[in-house]
């Protein structure tokens, strides 16, 4: 935005948007701030009187002279090393060897037990979900969604296992040997989620690590901490003692001391490929140490010359911005052809226009607060790096904020050298790089550290097929005419290279 005036005006009303709090709706709000004391810990709940750690939310509210506040919405315990040990020992004498009561209980004892947990998670899903929306900013109808889409996968995964114990209940004969075949538990599983989707993409390895007869020591994702805490009694009493223990406190001392002790099977991590890599090589035992890993990925849009411009916007709207841009499977970088990049982003930029920016429990609303309080200045600066180095932002008012609000970002044209190129930005930033050749486009999948997903537009058969090919060797998903993302979820989701 060129003019001072228009840019005052913009952060005047982002200014605008967050509530005083008499504004939030009765339903939406945080009644009192819940001050987590206790933890789950060998199958009883202790009483914590150590340390703590406040929570308080991207929303804020504005007082009458326009300050902001960040809501308050609780504490909970900062655990150290000493109960992570307790955890693990736990776990430890509750999978015995895999001798313990869990890892030896028949499959239809185990999924009893999920399903008793599963059934008193819902009872309390409305309180989930608001916690959920506060604490990490995710529009309400997409914490609802969250929350369902995660009783939904449990209920696939046990229906997955039901299908498995068929198949492992028979016995094969070959050249004379008679066996059967089946999968077993691993022993002690670490799982750690990430703060976008803090409900489902935890679940997604714990659930699966659980129902197996594997025990769980599970450290809740950054932003989204006080949401398991109306889960803490559903997890005591549904399953038998130790099988599932949970450490909070500083992540980069707790998990570290938790690998270092040798005692973890398998990793389980939705994170960052950094702490992978650290938490890796601080296990003392590589070979036994499995790791099952979702790191970062920077999907791209191809956009050929025939694409359908109104469907490649629709869809590179929703990849690109849906929760701010804070999703894995977000499409972070858009490869343009030429000859059609002057349409798509003139009506992109129109599109982006309509988009409703808000607090999340208002209806329709796609743009929400960031939950990471530094998220803001590092959008500012892939920003003033790619304009530094000749690009521009396009959209009218792109990169006002106000707090923890972010007004998106269309910067063109992006090429190799500027940070938005390469880096993972999560955030509501959409880098476009203009091509001539599709080699070009292709290049910067082959060259890219991340194998997650790619979507391809356009409406000639033959070329789109001849594009998905090279592709598929290079990401693990390929869309053709629709955005990246993970669901549905019975679907393989996974990445490759680093
Ligand atoms: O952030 C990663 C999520 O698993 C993405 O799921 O593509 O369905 O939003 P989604």
């Amino acid at each position: 935005m060129d003019h001072p005036d228009a840019h005052s005006t913009l952060k005047a009303s982002l200014l605008a948007l967050f509530p005083e709090e008499h504004q939030i709706a009765e339903d939406c709000r945080i009644l009192s701030p819940l001050h987590q004391r206790s933890i789950l810990l060998d199958g009883e709940m202790h009483v914590w009187k150590g340390k703590t750690r406040p929570v308080h939310s991207p929303m804020c509210v504005r007082g009458a002279d326009g300050s902001l506040t960040h809501v308050e919405l609780g504490s909970y315990p900062m655990t150290g090393t000493a109960e992570a040990d307790a955890a693990l020992a736990a776990a430890e004498r509750a999978y015995d060897h895999g001798r313990g009561q869990w890892p030896t209980m028949s499959v239809a004892e185990r999924i009893a037990c999920v399903q008793n947990f599963t059934n008193q998670i819902i009872a309390r899903r409305r309180e989930i979900v608001n916690l959920i929306m506060w604490e990490i900013g995710k529009s309400l109808a997409d914490s609802e969604k969250e929350f369902d889409r995660t009783i939904d996968y449990i209920n696939a995964t046990i229906a997955e296992l039901k299908q498995l114990d068929n198949g492992n209940s028979r016995f094969q004969i070959v050249d004379g040997t008679i066996a059967q075949i089946r999968r077993s538990p691993l022993g002690i599983v670490l799982c750690m989620g990430p703060y976008n989707y803090p409900m489902n993409e935890t679940f997604t390895t714990l659930i699966p690590a659980l129902i197996m007869g594997n025990v769980v020591v599970f450290k809740p994702p950054r932003f989204g901490v006080l949401l398991y805490y109306p889960m803490l009694e559903a997890f005591r009493s549904a399953f038998p003692r130790g099988v599932i223990n949970i450490v909070y406190g500083q992540g980069n001392v707790v998990v570290p001391h938790v690998m270092a002790s040798g005692k973890v099977n398998v990793l389980a991590l939705i994170g960052s490929s950094q702490v992978a890599d650290q938490l890796k090589k601080a296990h003392p035992k590589s070979n036994r140490l499995r790791a099952v890993l979702g790191l970062e990925a920077k999907n791209a849009a191809i956009i050929l010359p025939d694409a359908d411009v109104e469907l490649t916007v629709k869809e590179c709207i929703a990849g690109s911005l849906s929760f701010n841009g804070q999703r894995c499977t977000a499409i972070k970088m858009i490869l343009v052809h030429q000859a059609i990049a002057e349409r798509f982003l003139r009506r992109f930029c129109e599109e982006i226009g309509k988009l409703r920016i808000g607090m999340p429990w208002e209806k329709g609303v796609t743009l929400t607060p960031l939950p990471e309080m530094n998220k803001v200045a590092y959008m500012n600066d892939c920003i003033a790096d790619a304009v530094g180095q000749g690009a521009r932002v396009l959209n009218e008012g792109g990169g006002t904020s106000v707090e923890t609000l972010f007004y998106p970002a269309v910067v063109y044209p992006v090429k190799e050298g500027m940070k938005l190129y390469r880096e993972e930005q999560f955030g509501p930033v959409v880098p476009v790089a203009p091509f001539e050749d599709i080699h070009t486009a292709l290049e910067y999948v082959i060259s890219s550290d991340h194998g997650q997903q790619v979507s391809i537009f356009g409406s000639d058969p033959d070329q789109i097929a001849s594009l998905v090919d090279p592709l598929v060797n290079q990401v693990c998903r390929v869309n053709i005419n629709c955005q990246c993302q993970r669901s549905p979820d019975i679907f393989p989701f996974t990445g490759r290279k680093d």
